[in-house]
């Protein structure tokens, strides 16, 4: 498979607004805690998905470390009467959660992202200091190869995060193994949740985690069992 083809069929694992366990969760998540400016920090295909389900946000910028994510994203947002009406499923999951939103609900929030760029988040963030008042990593420190990257990481967000900002970070139990898929996607530091934590509260973060298991998914690209939501508060 060759990277647009894995960017295209990671989409589809989205595409369709349903609302399974691990997104309720996710997405739940999300509502409550993402607020303010956000930076999706490893957004790979899919950071107007999550717009959807961050009704306090103000505005979203996008980083990811391959072009071919950007130039996706790019184009989804450019084509978005296209498909914004496949996201109604997600758009009724929020409005169970925080009451009704407005018809063009989704077109809104998508118009809240400012921009999507190339960046190595372990080498640098192309953002001021205290920008933002919320990071989300979904699903994306994980990738990282070993514990400096994830250090230098975690500096890098320290950094962009307002005092008082909160990263919020989901990974998974690590039963992710898929060896059709480009090496920067899942193949790193697998259980990253334990080290994630250490590192986080070396640099003084205050966190909360909460496990949430996992019904079984034989259709699923991945395989893992438990996903990890983890807040990070800096003080
Ligand atoms: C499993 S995907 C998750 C994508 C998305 N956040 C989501 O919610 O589905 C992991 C993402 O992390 C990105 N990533 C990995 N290493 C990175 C790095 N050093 N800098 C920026 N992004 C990186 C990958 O390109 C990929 O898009």
């Amino acid at each position: 498979m060759n990277k647009y083809e894995y960017i295209d069929k990671y989409y589809n694992l989205y595409a369709y607004g349903e609302v399974d366990a691990e997104m309720e969760a996710t997405g739940g998540f999300l509502i409550d805690q993402a607020k303010g400016r956000v930076l999706d920090c490893g957004c790979g295909p899919v950071p107007q998905l999550w717009t959807i389900f961050m009704p306090a946000m103000t505005e979203l910028y996008a980083i990811d470390l391959p072009q071919e994510s950007i130039d996706f994203v790019n184009k989804k947002i450019s084509t978005i009467h296209e498909w914004a009406g496949d996201f109604e499923g997600y758009k009724s999951f929020v409005e169970s959660r925080v009451g009704a939103l407005p018809e063009d609900y989704i077109s809104t929030q998508v118009s809240k992202i400012k921009s999507v760029s190339q960046a190595d988040m372990v080498k640098a963030l192309p953002f001021d200091d205290w920008f933002f008042d919320t990071v989300i990593s979904l699903y994306s420190l994980e990738c990282l190869k070993n514990e400096k990257e994830l250090r230098d990481t975690i500096a890098n967000i320290k950094r962009i995060l307002k005092p008082g900002g909160t990263l919020l970070h989901i990974n998974t139990n690590g039963e992710n193994k898929n060896n059709v898929l480009p090496a920067y996607t899942w193949n790193g530091l697998n259980q990253s949740s334990t080290l994630l934590r250490e590192l986080l509260e070396e640099q003084k973060f205050l966190i909360t985690c909460e496990e949430v298991k996992l019904p079984q998914n034989d259709d699923s690209m991945y395989k893992y069992s438990k996903i990890y939501l983890m807040r990070a508060f800096k003080q």
